[in-house]
């Protein structure tokens, strides 16, 4: 047992009391109460496995052969060569595969780390790299992002528990190219408040696309995304936000979720750009745990996310990872009648 006055366990090097202590006192009671809601306790950072291994033959992304992990100068052109569009279409398609599978796995007591393990593979079978896995020293190859966990959760020995929620974020560099979905899926039954979350980050991210119009400020998405969770009392992530994509995983445009005055650039046909809506029950504003990459809500409330990458055409958007069954194509301003 620590002291509050031994280091904390984390290796932060601060007094466990001025770190991890009040959190875990949270947990441990949560624990002890044994039956306390998956909605009422708090996700703990668990043991993440050694790092899994790519075989030669698959082709690697520049910051994947670097010891930090720091991706090199990114392409300046926006806008894709109808030649980069077809291998952007492809490794979406084999994303969204992946994704499915993923999905597929998903039941209580499968622990983050299997499912890890299961895209991991996946990848590999497409002959693809798994984009996060070295990535800024990101250790795995999906993020697994647990109830109040925003995103970039690293996938741990945490079994899932019924009742929690789970966004799994599948990105894979293949042809030269990086496509990148998520979706935050029930573990088993949950709560109606968390179903009801899940249900509005998808109208969000919905409505997002609906926003994609050639000529338009991509400031239009966020507003449109906040037009629907706000009035609703739900916050929207501010520090995260969509990216363009392409021969780099992340480049420009920035995509806020948010409604922001500064987001001027203008949409034009052939880019390719992700919209990944994290919405929260509560705060919009995170916490950081100290492993460098997991972002929490402040008030622990939950939040869920979903994610496409969209590619501007001449009259609105195509998802370029829509699942089977999705609707892919997008005529902007079509739904008010207007001609497209
Ligand atoms: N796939 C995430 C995104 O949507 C990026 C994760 S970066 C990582 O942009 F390093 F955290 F893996
Ligand atoms: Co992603
Ligand atoms: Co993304």
């Amino acid at each position: 047992m620590l002291g509050p006055n031994d280091p904390c366990w984390c290796g932060s090097g601060r007094k466990y009391k001025r770190c991890h202590q009040p959190r875990d006192v949270v947990a441990d009671f949560g624990r002890e109460v044994g039956r306390l809601p998956s909605e009422l306790r708090p996700v703990r950072p668990g043991r993440v496995s050694p790092r899994r291994s790519v075989p030669p033959h698959i082709p690697r992304p520049d910051y994947a052969l670097r010891p930090d992990g720091r991706p090199g100068p990114r392409p300046k052109e926006t806008i894709k060569t109808p030649e980069q569009i077809a291998r952007m279409r492809a490794a979406c398609r084999a994303a969204r595969e992946v994704l499915e599978i993923c999905k597929a796995a998903v039941r209580p007591g499968i622990t983050t780390d299997e499912l890890d393990r299961i895209a991991h593979e996946a990848y590999i079978a497409r002959g693809g790299y798994p984009s996060t896995l070295g990535y800024c020293g990101f250790p795995k190859s999906i993020c697994t992002s647990v109830n109040e966990v925003i995103c970039h959760g690293i996938p741990d020995d945490r079994p899932l528990e019924e009742g929690d929620i789970v966004n799994i974020d599948v990105t894979i560099y293949l042809d030269g190219m990086h496509g990148d979905c998520s979706e935050t899926v029930p573990v088993g039954r949950i709560d109606e408040a968390s179903r009801r979350l899940i249900e509005v980050t998808r109208a969000c991210l919905l409505a997002g696309i609906r926003a994609v119009r050639p000529g338009r400020p991509i400031r239009d998405i966020g507003r449109a995304i906040c037009a629907i969770a706000e009035p609703q009392g739900y916050g929207v992530v501010r520090a995260f936000v969509g990216h363009g994509i392409g021969e780099s995983f992340h480049m420009d445009p920035q995509v806020p979720h948010y409604d922001d005055p500064s987001a001027t650039f203008i949409m034009r046909p052939g880019q390719t750009f992700t919209i990944e809506p994290m919405i929260n029950q509560g705060t919009w504003k995170h916490r950081s745990w100290d492993d460098g990459w997991t972002a929490v809500t402040a008030d622990l409330k939950r939040s869920a996310q979903h994610e496409h990458t969209v590619l501007v055409t001449e009259d609105g958007a195509e998802v370029l990872t829509a699942a089977p069954g999705e609707q892919a194509r997008f005529v902007a301003g079509a739904e008010l009648g207007e001609r497209a």
